[in-house]
C-alpha cells in the first residue's frame, strides 16, 4: 500500500472552516428558525397544526422542521417513579426512576441491549421489522418491571424526526442515523409500543408521554436549571431543542431536528459520504459532526489517500483517542494494515482534529443562530450524548467559542438526558 502524502494534506485543508464560512451557518440557521404555520390558537387547536411533512414554513424554504413539542420546561416539582423507555441509537434502555424534585433522582432499576448483535439478530436492519422490534422493547420492560403488577406511567424518549399528535403519541417522519427497520416510518410509534405490550401481556405500563431526546435532555436540564433554554444531543446523532416563549402566546418546546439543516459548507468527502448514505440529500448537519459520521468521514479520506478500492472502518472513538491519546499510528495500522511514519501519523492525525473540530465549531454555529433568534438573556444549553459527553476536547471547543460571543450564553453536560427526560415527561 501508498501513501499519497497530498491528498492526506488538501483533506486536512479541505475540513478546515474560515470565520466567514461560520458566520453565514450562523446566520442562516438563524434565518430558518420560524414558527410552524397556524399556531394553535384554542385548547386542542395543536393537533390541526399543518406541519407539511414537518416543514414549518408557507413557501416551504427551511431546512428545519420545528416540530412542536407539547411540553414546555419543568416547574421542578415533578415528582414520583416512572419508567423511561430511551430509544434513538445503537442500544435500548428501560429504567425505573424515581424522581425527587429540583433537579434530583434516583435510578431504582435498569435494564439494556444492543439492537444488533453479530450473527444473532438486527432490528435496525432492512429486513426487521417494527413489530419485531417493538416486540423485543415489549421483553425488555418486561425484564425491567421485573414482575412488579402496579399500574406505572412510561415516558418513551424517540429519537428520531417525529410529527406529534399530542403528547402520548407520535409518528415517525423518517428514520436517520441508517436505521431501516421496516413498517415503522409513517407509523405511530406509540400504537405500536402498544400493541407490543398488549403480545406480551403487560397491562400495568401506561405509555403517556413520547418525546425526542434534546426535548427530554431540556426537560433534564431545566429540572435543575431554571435558565436552560435550549437542548441538544451530540452523540450518534445530533439535534437541538429550544424553548420558544411565545408560541401563540404560550411557552414551547421546539424540535429544531437541526441535523436536518441544509445550509453547511460541504467538501468531496462530504459528497462521497452522502452517495453512500441510506437517506441521500438530507441531514447534512448530522452528517458533518455527529459520530455516526465523522469516523466515516475520515475513513473515506483515508481510502482515497492509500489508493484503497475497499473502505476502512475508523469510528468516531478512534478519532478522539487519536487526538487525545497520541494513538495515530496505531490506529492507521489496525484499520488500514498500512504503518505510517511519525511524520505521515502527524498528518493524520491532522485531519482527525480538523474533521473533530470542525464538527464542534458547526454545532457551536448553530447554538449562536439560535441565541440570535431568542435574543439576549442570560441562557445555558444541556448537551447530552457520548461525543460530547467523553471529550473535554470538543467541550472546550464549544464553550471557548461561546465565550468569545457572550458571557450569556454557556454550555452544559446532562447526564442521563434522554432517559431522565422521559420520566420527567410521564410526570408531566
Ligand atoms: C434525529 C433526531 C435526534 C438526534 C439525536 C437525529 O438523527 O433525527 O431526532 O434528536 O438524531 O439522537
Amino acid at each position: 500500500m501508498r501513501l499519497n502524502k497530498g491528498i492526506v494534506q488538501s483533506a486536512i485543508e479541505e475540513f478546515a472552516l474560515s470565520e466567514d464560512e461560520l458566520k453565514k451557518v450562523r446566520e442562516d440557521f438563524k434565518n430558518e428558525i420560524t414558527l410552524p404555520p397556524c399556531p394553535p390558537s384554542e385548547k386542542g387547536a395543536l393537533k390541526s397544526i399543518p406541519l407539511r411533512g414537518g416543514r414549518p414554513k408557507g413557501d416551504g424554504s427551511s431546512s428545519l422542521k420545528m416540530l412542536p413539542s407539547f411540553l414546555s420546561t419543568p416547574t421542578g416539582n415533578e415528582s414520583g417513579t416512572y419508567l423511561a423507555l430511551d430509544f434513538g441509537g445503537t442500544n435500548v434502555r428501560v429504567l425505573k426512576i424515581k424522581l425527587l424534585t429540583k433537579g434530583e433522582y434516583e435510578i431504582v432499576n435498569k435494564v439494556a441491549a444492543p439492537l444488533i448483535k453479530a450473527g444473532e439478530y438486527d432490528f435496525i436492519h432492512k429486513d426487521a421489522t417494527g413489530e419485531e422490534l417493538f416486540d423485543f422493547i415489549a421483553k425488555l420492560i418486561k425484564e425491567a418491571i421485573n414482575g412488579d403488577k402496579g399500574e406505572i406511567r412510561l415516558g418513551h424518549t424517540f429519537s428520531f424526526p417525529s410529527e406529534q399528535l399530542d403528547l402520548a403519541n407520535a409518528k415517525l417522519i423518517s428514520w436517520t442515523k441508517e436505521f431501516q427497520t421496516r413498517n415503522v416510518e409513517g407509523e405511530n410509534v406509540t400504537e405500536l409500543l402498544k400493541a407490543a405490550l398488549k403480545r406480551a401481556n403487560i397491562e400495568n405500563v401506561i405509555p403517556v408521554a413520547v418525546i425526542n431526546d434534546t426535548v427530554a435532555t431540556l426537560l433534564t436540564a431545566a429540572y435543575a436549571d431554571p435558565n436552560a433554554l435550549i437542548g441538544s444531543i451530540y452523540a450518534t446523532g445530533h439535534n437541538t431543542c429550544y424553548l420558544e416563549k411565545n408560541y401563540n402566546g404560550q411557552p414551547m418546546i421546539l424540535n429544531l431536528e437541526s441535523g436536518g439543516f441544509s445550509k453547511v459548507p460541504r467538501n468531496g468527502f462530504d459528497l462521497i459520504l452522502d452517495e453512500r448514505s441510506e437517506k441521500r440529500g438530507a441531514q447534512f448537519l448530522e452528517k458533518a459532526t455527529s459520530g455516526r459520521y465523522v469516523g466515516e468521514l475520515f475513513s473515506i479520506a483515508a481510502a482515497k489517500a492509500l489508493e484503497s478500492d475497499k473502505l476502512f472502518d475508523f469510528s468516531s472513538v478512534d478519532l478522539c483517542d487519536m487526538i487525545t491519546n497520541n494513538s495515530t499510528s496505531h490506529f492507521i495500522k489496525l484499520r488500514t494494515n498500512y504503518a505510517p511514519t511519525p511524520d505521515e501519523a502527524e498528518l493524520f492525525a491532522k485531519l482527525a482534529n480538523n474533521i473533530l473540530t470542525r464538527s464542534a465549531l458547526l454545532v457551536t454555529a448553530t447554538f449562536l443562530g439560535l441565541y440570535d433568534r431568542i435574543g439576549e438573556e442570560n441562557l445555558s444549553i444541556g448537551i447530552d450524548g457520548s461525543l460530547y459527553g467523553k471529550n473535554p476536547f470538543l467541550q472546550e471547543i464549544i464553550s471557548g467559542e461561546l465565550a468569545k460571543v457572550s458571557d450569556k450564553i454557556s454550555a452544559f453536560k446532562v447526564e442521563d438526558g434522554s432517559a431522565i427526560g422521559a420520566a420527567i415527561a410521564a410526570a408531566c
